[in-house]
């Protein structure tokens, strides 16, 4: 079987000029972060999580410096980023929608929700519609097995989902009718 190899080398990624490790980010990671760790790699979650929090997502340069600050190598935040689904490699639209997928939810029907809002916004799970305004992912149990299925709009918890309400949602965010809230609100771990 030959495998099919993607020219990884010859990847170009986006920049810019201004960093993404600002200069109040860097100290932190320098004098809090690292001493706290008895080896460098330590500090990568908290690196990550700062780019992820600050910015929604991160970016390849933002693993660069990163990489840079740490000292470790570019391939040890990338393996790390990538590995995680709590981290964005890629930007995430202004509503993130998170359908629960765990058997509590599939019995009660998830899977036709996940439809329907797919349907609906015209994208794939994992995916972000072209005007960066939803992003449709699945998560696993999300604690509501009681009152599945249940996804999380944002921060909005919503219950006793059905396809037809998951559509109804969207649509209120789409014309601004959306009150936040949701069945319980999600609060912060
Ligand atoms: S299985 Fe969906 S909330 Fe627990």
């Amino acid at each position: 079987m030959a495998w099919i190899t993607k020219n990884s080398a010859g990847t170009k990624i986006e920049t810019r000029d201004e960093p993404y490790l600002t200069p109040e980010m860097r100290d932190e990671l320098v004098n809090l972060y690292l001493p706290r760790y008895e080896v460098r790699m330590g500090a990568l979650f908290p690196a990550l999580h700062m780019i992820q929090h600050h910015y929604g997502w991160v970016p390849h340069q933002a693993m660069l410096e990163i990489a840079e600050v740490l000292g470790i190598t570019p391939a040890d935040v990338f393996d790390t980023a990538t590995f995680y689904e709590e981290y964005w490699t890629k930007p995430k639209g202004e509503w993130q929608i998170s359908v629960c997928r765990s058997i509590a939810c599939e019995f009660c029907d998830a899977t036709a929700c996940t439809e329907a809002i797919k349907t609906k916004l015209n994208i794939d799970v994992g995916e972000t519609t072209p005007d960066n305004k939803f992003t449709l992912v699945e998560l696993e149990c999300i604690g509501s097995c009681g009152t599945a299925p249940a996804a999380i709009f944002n921060d909005d918890l919503h219950e006793n989902l059905t396809p037809q309400r998951c559509v109804e949602l969207v649509e209120q965010i789409q014309n601004g009718t959306y009150q936040p809230g949701g069945t319980g609100a999600v609060k912060d771990a």
